[in-house]
């Protein structure tokens, strides 16, 4: 009798602790039930930053260095209106020659002052811009049709993708390419870009490696416009801004065993044109940009395990264009991008309020 007793009580504190473990995790669960979201940091805009003007062309893209240096890509005095491509995606300004100013800044991030320059008559239509953990340097141009890897402080490229001025949709060519990741394991991925729609992946020494969509594969892209990879879910989260959204299909860094083998997709009706997307450890921070007159221009955060937005954020002023997003390697440090006006800000991500 006493035995029974005692298996029987065990027994049913087993499922009284085990109902208590079950509700507490469901506390937290997305959609998918998968994550526990937590509050996230949230971005605090760096007052009187940078501390002078730094009479900047439109600003397209804003990365980090290894010496959390925050580096940008600008177009000087060059602009991308109606009249800068034809309808076969032509760019039509090859003979004004590169533009003769530097394109890429090395900012001080504790005043903004510019502490290196880079790039002037190399590129023609400035895009993307991407520092890898070594400080190599990947850029987009797409006015030239062509992204690049330069080492640190080189003038000649070592690695060279698509075919100057010339727009095509084969392994050869890209058209417009917008945007680039790299895996710390070497392998880049192109967003390809607004004419293909297209992400080609690549190993280190520029083989094509795989093109996202393959034929088999059922996700339409329209207008790729940022990529962030999120290595430990092996995630490459794509700012998919026609179809205002963000996707993350699997990045085939490795494999993964789980549940969920297709994309993740995080779409509400208040994300609006997503323009760019940067990783910190699980979550991503996207901008939007102009999209209609109801949606606001702002900052989002986003859980794409629960494909869902936890946050929405803007400094004080409010954003007006903003084109590029990125996160430095502590995560503790945003920057955003601006066209028009043009602008770099910096933002501390500080803990949320309890
Ligand atoms: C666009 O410009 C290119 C280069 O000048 C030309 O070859 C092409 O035919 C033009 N396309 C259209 C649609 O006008």
């Amino acid at each position: 009798m006493k035995r029974e007793y005692v298996i029987a009580s065990c027994t049913l504190s087993f499922f009284i602790l085990l109902i208590i473990v079950l509700s507490a995790t469901d506390w937290g669960t997305g959609q998918s039930g998968e994550s526990i979201v937590e509050k996230p940091a949230v971005p605090q805009a760096v007052k009187n930053w940078p501390a002078e003007d730094l009479k900047l062309g439109q600003v397209t893209a804003v990365s980090v260095n290894s010496a959390l240096q925050p580096v940008i890509f600008h177009r000087a005095d060059r602009e991308w209106d109606r009249n800068t491509f034809n309808m076969s995606h032509h760019y039509l300004h090859s003979n004004l020659g590169p533009i003769a100013d530097h394109t890429v800044l090395t900012l001080d991030p504790s005043n903004g002052k510019v502490l290196e320059k880079w790039g002037a008559n190399a590129f023609y239509m400035p895009h993307g811009l991407t520092i890898d953990r070594h400080d190599n340097y990947f850029l987009t141009d797409v006015g030239m049709h062509q992204a690049f890897k330069f080492k640190r402080g080189q003038n000649i490229p070592t690695l060279v993708f698509g075919e100057l001025f010339v727009p095509g949709s084969d392994h050869g060519h890209l058209c417009k390419p917008t945007s680039i990741a790299v895996a710390s394991t070497g392998e880049i991925f192109i967003a390809d870009g607004y004419c293909n729609s297209r992400i080609l992946k690549y190993n280190a020494a520029g083989g094509l490696l795989r093109v996202i969509p393959s034929p088999s594969e059922f996700l339409s892209l329209q207008v790729p416009h940022s990529l962030a990879l999120i290595e430990s879910t092996d995630r490459l989260c794509i700012a998919d801004r026609e179809n205002m959204r963000v996707v993350c299909p699997r990045a085939g860094l490795y494999s993964v065993k789980g549940r969920k083998e297709s994309e993740l997709t995080i779409q509400q009706p208040d994300m609006g044109r997503l323009f760019a997307v940067a990783a910190k450890g699980k979550l991503i921070y996207a901008v939007n940009g102009f999209t209609n007159q109801m949606l606001p221009v702002q900052g989002l955060t986003i859980d794409p395990e629960s494909e869902t937005v936890i946050d929405h954020w803007s400094p004080e002023a409010g954003f007006s264009n903003p084109h590029d997003i990125a996160i430095s390697a502590t995560g503790e440090t945003l920057y955003v991008a601006e066209i028009g006006p043009n602008k770099i800000w910096k933002f501390d991500l500080v803990p949320p309020k309890k």
